[in-house]
């Protein structure tokens, strides 16, 4: 029996990238899986290989009436919605801050955030009802924890992704229902290497601690841990998968003059007390 026997989840942006994987994942582990996506090719394509415990909707997740249709497909195909997955995404609006046009903005937090809040609604409306539960996860991503990391509308939506996933944690704590977000770092899926894997590999090592590229799969493996039993008192949580770029920082330590060198010696620094440095150096 799979972990999420008996689950029945929706996944929005689930035709391609961390979405499709997580769809394929939770149908490994048993569950069966509603894939709300705009795009109707990919969507079709990844049902007809999941089989009978997948279903698909056209859905525009920024449609109010579309995320409601899509709530109502996921009880009347299979009885019920256990896990809420608002994961549905793109790059938004970019440029100059002086430049970028009222309607691109608007449009960016209606696909990354109005979406969260629809898909939010319509969940724990069926969630409250059913009585025993249930877990939401939202995509947001580094992106969202400071600047430099996205376009500025696109960092700004995921930052209200972040913040949103705690308020409604609060809120609907008392239903038993959790609110989660996922901040993904460099994830290659086709939203993020663009049709150029060659430069995002070379990014990915330029800028990431861990060696292997994240892959669609990683997310799943979060999304799967937040949708099962197993993350029971976990809520109001951003969880970070980035092979340890947000860790890293700056990277400051390292380029600052008279560490460059430190990972070739040890000893103990003592500032400005005029005592001196004890080091022992590695290659002697
Ligand atoms: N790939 C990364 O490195 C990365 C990093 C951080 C966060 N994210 C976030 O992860 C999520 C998934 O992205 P991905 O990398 O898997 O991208 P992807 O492009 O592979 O998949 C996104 C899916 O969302 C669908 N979609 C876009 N707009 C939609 C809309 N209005 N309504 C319904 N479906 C829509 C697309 O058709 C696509 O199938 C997004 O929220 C993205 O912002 C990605």
């Amino acid at each position: 029996m799979g972990q999420l026997d008996g689950t029945v989840a929706v996944i929005t942006g689930g035709a391609s990238g961390m979405g499709l994987a997580s769809a394929q994942r939770f149908v490994a582990e048993d569950a069966r899986v509603v894939i709300a996506d705009l795009n109707v090719e990919a969507g079709e394509r990844a049902v007809a290989e999941l089989g009978s415990a997948a279903r698909f909707i056209r859905c525009d997740v920024s449609v109010e009436a579309d995320v409601a249709s899509t709530v109502s497909l996921a009880v009347e195909a299979f009885g019920r919605l256990d896990v809420m997955f608002n994961n549905a995404g793109i790059g938004g609006a970019f440029g100059p801050i002086t430049e970028i046009d009222v309607d691109d903005w608007d449009a960016t937090f209606g696909v990354l955030v109005r979406s969260v809040f629809l898909g939010t609604k319509y969940a724990a409306r069926v969630m409250i009802e059913q009585g025993d539960g249930g877990s939401i996860i939202n995509t947001a991503s580094v992106a969202g924890q400071s600047g430099g990391n996205g376009p500025q509308a696109y960092s700004a939506a995921k930052a209200a992704v972040i913040n949103l996933s705690q308020t409604t944690a609060l809120e609907l704590a008392a239903h038993h229902i959790r609110v989660n977000a996922i901040c993904p770092g460099l994830i290659f899926t086709p939203l993020m290497h663009a049709g150029d894997e060659a430069h995002a590999e070379g990014l990915m090592r330029e800028l990431q601690p861990w060696p292997e590229r994240g892959e669609g799969s990683d997310i799943a493996g979060a999304a799967l841990w937040l949708a099962g039993p197993d993350s029971r008192f976990v809520s109001g949580e951003s969880i970070t998968v980035d092979g340890a770029i947000t860790a890293a920082g700056t990277r400051l330590f390292g380029k600052l003059s008279g560490t460059q060198n430190l990972h070739r010696m040890t000893g103990m620094a003592h500032g400005t007390t005029g005592l001196p440095a004890t080091v022992r150096r590695l290659d002697d």
